[in-house]
Parts: C-alpha cells; structure tokens; sequence
C-alpha cells in the first residue's frame, strides 16, 4: 500500500532526556491508526513533531506521494499540506450555533481572500449539512454550540477539521471525558473519516482502541514496542511487562 506518513529514526532530546527514541511510523493515505502506551511514552511528542511544533534533532518525516521532508515546513505550511490535528481542549465558539461554527470552517477553507464580503454559496451550505451528518449533529445544526454536551462538542471539533480536507487527522485522547454512548458514536465518526483519510487517535480506553478495530502502534519510552491487532499486541510480552509495570 501507498504511504503518506513516513517518520524514519526520529529522535528527541529535552534537556538531555529522549523523550523520542529511534522512532519509525507509517501510514497509508486511507488507514486508521491507534496509538497506545503508558504515560510519558512520547505519544503528544510524537504528533507535535509531525504537526512542527516540535523539532527532532534526528530523522525522517516525510510527506506525500513527493515524499516531502515536514521538517523544513512551517507549522502552517504543514497544516495546508494536509495535516489536521485536534486538540483536547475543544476551540469552538460557544456562542454561534453548530451551523455557524462548520460553516466558518468551511469558508475559511475554501475562500481565503474575501473573508469580509463572504456570502455562503449553496455549496458551502450543502458541505455543512453534509458534515454535519458525519459528526453526527445533523439535528442540532441551530443550537448555540455552548450548549452541546462535551462529546458533542468534540465532534463539532472534528466536524471543523473535517471541514479543511485533511489528509491525515491527528487526534489526541478523544474518549475523555466522554460518556459510553458518546465514547461509541466518536469510534464510528473515526472509522467513517478513515475511509478517505489517514487518521490517528492517541488513546488510554482499551474498550475505545477495541472498537476502532484497526492497526495499534504501542510506544515506550520513545520507540514503537509492537504494532499490529489489538489481540496481537496485548499478547506481546514486552507490552505486558510494561503495562504491568515490570
Ligand atoms: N517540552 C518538553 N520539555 C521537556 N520534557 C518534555 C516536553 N514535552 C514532553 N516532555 C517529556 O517527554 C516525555 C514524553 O511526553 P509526552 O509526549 O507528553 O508523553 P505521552 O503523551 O505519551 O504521555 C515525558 O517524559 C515528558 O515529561
Ligand atoms: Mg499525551
């Protein structure tokens, strides 16, 4: 399969600590990805390198089918590339309504040059409504977002990604918080934008990681452990030693 992410002997070092280790990642254009691992095992580090946030002081992360090094990019030229990320901490605007919120993401997505005399053409409107069926939050298109309840909100996040096109979303910890109901219907938004794109979830809820069904990279210590099922890698004796705390 083609790739689209390719992360080869990435290292970083703060202060002397290698929070990232010899770290080598792949994705394809349209796979879903789980990262698990405990605590301080360099999961955020790892999409703040992709993302530029952060630098590695070693390797590869190339992009694309030019294969085109992300480590010279911008953190915005990086996210025109194509890399949506989402953060825990949901930036929505509470006081617009689920409409207004998609369709600003919409628009700052397709018409960069005239935000001010902007007026929503049908297509615009027809992407929200379709955007909104994925998220879920078809019926609550004219509720003020502060209104949503906190996994709602999360999708609208997603939803305002979405919005952008990205070839590959990042998100991290998506589950928190989160009730069962909510935990389950964020699993099917995932899968669902898998479908044409490359996704990665970071996540600690085994049960969440269970339901994605996908491919499951496990980090310790900076450096991939294993990768493969669920039931493959819980099965591997170094992850069992590290979760146990051996
Ligand atoms: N900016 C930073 N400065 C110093 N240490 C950091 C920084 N960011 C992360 N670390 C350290 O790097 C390690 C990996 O952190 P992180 O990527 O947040 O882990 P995870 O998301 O898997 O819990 C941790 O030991 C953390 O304390
Ligand atoms: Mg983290």
């Amino acid at each position: 399969m083609a790739t689209l992410l390719e992360v080869s002997g990435v290292s970083v070092s703060f202060d002397g600590f290698k929070a990232i280790n010899n770290l080598s990642f792949q994705i394809g254009p349209a796979e879903l990805r789980a990262i698990i691992g405990p605590n301080g095992a360099g999961k955020t580090t790892f999409m703040d390198i992709i993302t530029g946030k952060t630098r590695p002081q070693e390797g590869r992360v190339l992009w694309g089918e030019k294969s085109v090094s992300l480590l010279k990019m911008s953190e915005a030229k990086i996210a025109q590339a194509g890399v949506g990320r989402k953060f825990q901490r949901p930036t929505v605007f509470e006081d617009q309504s689920v409409h207004d919120n998609l369709l600003m993401a919409v628009k700052n997505n397709r018409a960069p040059f005239s935000v001010l005399f902007y007026r929503p053409g049908f297509a615009d409107l027809a992407r929200v409504e379709e955007l909104a069926a994925e998220i879920g939050l078809e019926e609550e298109l004219k509720r003020k977002s502060g209104e949503l309840s906190h996994g709602q909100k999360q999708w609208l996040e997603i939803g305002m990604l979405l919005a952008q096109d990205p070839r590959l979303l990042l998100v991290d910890e998506p589950a928190a918080g989160m009730t069962l109901s909510e935990r389950e219907q964020t699993t099917d938004i995932l899968r669902e934008a898998a479908k044409t794109r490359a996704v990665v979830v970071v996540e600690h809820d085994m049960e969440f990681v269970r339901r994605l069904n996908c491919k499951v990279t496990v980090l310790h210590e900076g450096s991939v452990l294993a990768e493969g099922s669920l039931d493959h890698v819980t099965k591997n004796q170094d992850v069992i030693d590290v979760y146990l705390g051996r």
